[in-house]
């Protein structure tokens, strides 16, 4: 395997990290996303810019997923998960979702992220927060050789990440390695549809490139050579419609404000890209290229 010495800063942190041109392509991917951008940016800007941030606010930044919070809260419903628990977060981006668990359900989050900058940037929001003792974030690659190896857990957490794993097989033999007894992963994911080639740009992918869409029956059969079998799954294609449709109508509202303002930043140009991606997610739902789910699997 090819690997690329990936190095940068994050306020006074040096970052210096081997990875696969696959990795690398990811992390690019990421990093350059307008919402991660525009945190780390505020993060090293400190101070006052910083100091307003809380749970709320940061959501349509730090929740990297269809219906940002708002989804994460219904999720957690859909689990029916007890205070206290322990929870493994893997592909944890900006660490919103580990943030929610931490400080509304009263987890332990272990949270794991490939990209070093946006795992930076969860860890120092988590602090900001004040909820550091809640939450470990681990600069790690969840389909690793040999595992994570970081102990059991209540519940493993797979938000927005199965969809862009191509190495399916590593990713949930290390869930259910973690799995404490009686333990559960869930997913708040995507897989691919009977209704054709998914159409693109998404927000995980620009051009299909780094997507690894399973189909359901993949899914079954690759959750069953690792052990698990699935307990629950549902489709969530009005619910995810609904939550599109309403970001949809505020970024038509933004976007032509700053038209008629006669604005011709980068800020609108993100703003009309991510209008393209919600309007081709909504396609692909309603033509069943692309099925959202909440799904829970346990062991065999
Ligand atoms: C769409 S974001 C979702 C982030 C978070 N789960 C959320 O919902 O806010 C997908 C994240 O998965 C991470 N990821 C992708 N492949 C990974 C891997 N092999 N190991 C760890 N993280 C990975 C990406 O870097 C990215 O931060």
């Amino acid at each position: 395997m090819i690997l690329t010495n990936v190095s940068g800063t994050l306020g006074d942190i040096r970052l210096s990290i081997n990875m696969s041109n696959y990795d690398v392509k990811i992390r690019n991917h990421w990093i350059n996303r307008d919402n991660c951008k525009d945190l780390i940016a505020t993060l090293e800007r400190g101070g006052s810019h910083v100091a307003d941030l809380d749970i709320d606010n940061l959501s349509s930044r730090d929740q990297m997923h269809a219906g940002l919070l708002n989804a994460t809260k219904t999720f957690v419903e859909w689990i029916d998960l007890k205070p206290g628990s322990s929870v493994l977060d893997l592909g944890s981006g900006l660490g919103g979702s580990a943030r929610y668990l931490a400080s509304a359900c009263s987890a332990a989050v272990t949270a794991v992220e490939l990209c070093p900058e946006l795992n930076e940037a969860a860890n120092s929001l988590t602090r900001h927060l004040g909820l550091e003792d809640s939450i470990d974030h681990l600069c790690m690659d969840i389909t690793a050789p040999g595992g994570l190896k970081i102990g059991k857990f209540d519940l493993v957490w797979i938000q927005h990440v199965d969809m862009q794993v191509a190495k399916k097989s590593e990713l949930y033999t290390c869930a259910a390695e973690h799995l404490a007894k009686g333990g559960r992963i869930v997913w708040h994911d995507w897989l691919a549809g009977p209704g054709g080639p998914v159409i693109w740009p998404l927000f995980w992918s620009a051009d299909g490139e780094i997507s690894f869409l399973a189909d359901r029956e993949e899914f079954t059969n690759l959750l069953k050579t690792a052990g698990l079998e699935i307990s629950r799954l549902e489709p969530i294609p009005d619910l995810t419609t609904s939550w599109f449709e309403k970001s949809r109508l505020g970024l038509s509202r933004v976007i032509s404000k700053m038209k008629s303002s006669g604005s011709k930043s980068s800020k609108l140009d993100a703003f009309e890209s991510l209008a393209t991606e919600v309007d081709n997610a909504l396609i692909n739902i309603r033509e069943k290229r692309l099925i959202p789910f909440f799904g829970e699997a346990v062991s065999r």
